[in-house]
């Protein structure tokens, strides 16, 4: 059995089920149900003994600690962390707790239960930190894209809390021997993902006829991997990735924002035309900048591709297109995650004033 943290949000709810469908190996899936975790995200799995849901906190030492030896894990997937920007500018708080605290209690619990472990089951134990490009800082139009090799330069609240993480994973590797791996993957996108982040916020700003707001001048560049070639990595990494390496996974899809959101408008235009017949392109609105607004994230993933031979099997074409439709097929889900705290967010980063938007 393998322990999964943070898998009832966007990218962690996508593995368990990505996981189940390719391995059957049953999960335990630990997650604290934040605003950003959602158990409708695993409802189809409702009655499968494969997968157990408990509810705590990665910085519950004692749980977890009792969750690994009840269950004789054998390797923990560390999804479960504060991931957005926007947030992490108005309250960096939580994202020190769970990213960096809530990281090192894990690392403790999982620490000692390996200890404990003998023969086979101690070497053939594995934890794996899932990380983000973001903590390689920013790149200018001209730069390579970020090896595994490149400085740690996090510029935001959220990748600073990352790159602490990383470093703490690293040192209980070199330290402890704890047999770790690292992937820093580039931005995410597809079904389940929460809209607060640029891509289902579009989609589902668009549908209800409200503007789509463009930060700054909309020329930041993103790479986007489809969530599911993602959950791959993961799966691929778990199985013959180097101890104490680092793995950086993306799409080879580098776009501007603002290239992003006309290919989201274009879509419903297609897929769901506005009932006036003009575009969705024309909700699009330019906003106040983002503080400390990173202006290119690339990945360089050769290294995966040659040393595991992964590959991602969407492009952005057949991506994006499954994702838009997956909103138009689940506006259930949408009402659902469009709660009242969700509301209240959306309130004050998105409110008429510049100033409060970004200073509240
Ligand atoms: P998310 O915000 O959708 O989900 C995070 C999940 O973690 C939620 O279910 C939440 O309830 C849970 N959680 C938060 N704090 C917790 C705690 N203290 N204990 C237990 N559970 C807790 O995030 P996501 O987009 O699915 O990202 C998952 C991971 O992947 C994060 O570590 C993130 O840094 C990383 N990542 C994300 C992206 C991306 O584009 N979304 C890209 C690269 C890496
Ligand atoms: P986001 O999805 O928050 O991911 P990240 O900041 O982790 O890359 O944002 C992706 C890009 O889109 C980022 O450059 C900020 C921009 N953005 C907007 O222009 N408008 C928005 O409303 C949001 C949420 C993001």
């Amino acid at each position: 059995m393998i322990l999964v943290t943070g898998g009832a949000g966007f990218i962690g709810a996508n593995f368990v089920l990505d996981w189940l469908a390719a391995t059957g190996e049953p999960v335990v899936n630990v997650d604290k149900l934040t605003y950003a975790g959602n158990l409708e995200n695993l409802a189809s799995l409702q009655g499968d003994k494969r997968h157990q849901f408990v509810q705590a906190d990665i910085g519950d030492g004692v749980a977890i600690s009792k969750l690994l030896l009840q269950h004789g894990v054998r390797a923990v997937v560390n999804f479960a962390a504060e991931s957005h920007v926007d947030r992490s500018i108005h309250g960096p708080e939580e994202f020190i707790q769970t990213n960096v605290i809530g990281t090192f209690r894990l690392l403790e619990a999982v620490r000692a239960y390996w200890n404990g472990l003998e023969g086979e089951a101690k070497s053939n134990f594995r934890f794996l930190h899932v990380s983000t490009d973001e903590v390689y800082g920013t790149l200018s139009a001209s730069d390579a894209a970020f090896s595994e090799d490149h400085n740690y330069e996090p510029n935001s609240p959220y990748s600073a809390s990352k790159a602490a993480s990383d470093h703490l994973v690293r040192a209980w590797h070199h330290t402890y021997g704890l047999p770790v791996l690292t992937t820093n993957c580039s931005n995410n996108y597809g079904p389940l993902h929460f809209p607060e982040k640029l891509i289902p916020l579009m989609i589902v700003n668009a549908l209800a006829g409200k503007p789509l707001p463009i930060y700054g001048d909309g020329q930041q560049i993103r790479d986007w991997l489809y969530v599911r070639d993602h959950c791959s990595a993961i799966r691929r990494v778990l199985e013959g990735g180097g101890l104490g390496e680092t793995y950086n996974v993306g799409g080879w899809n580098e776009q501007a924002n603002i290239d992003i959101v006309k290919i989201v408008c274009t879509l419903l235009d297609e897929l769901r035309p506005r009932t006036d017949g003009k575009t969705y392109a024309e909700q699009i609105t330019y906003v106040a900048d983002r503080p400390g607004h990173d202006r290119r994230y690339a990945i360089d993933a050769r290294k995966i591709e040659r040393e595991l031979g992964w590959k991602p099997a969407e492009t952005f074409e057949t991506g994006i297109r499954k994702t838009v439709q997956w909103y138009l097929d689940n506006p259930g889900w949408v009402a659902n995650v469009q709660s009242g705290s969700y509301r209240d967010w959306v309130q004050k980063q998105y409110s008429a004033s510049a100033d409060a938007r970004v200073f509240t």
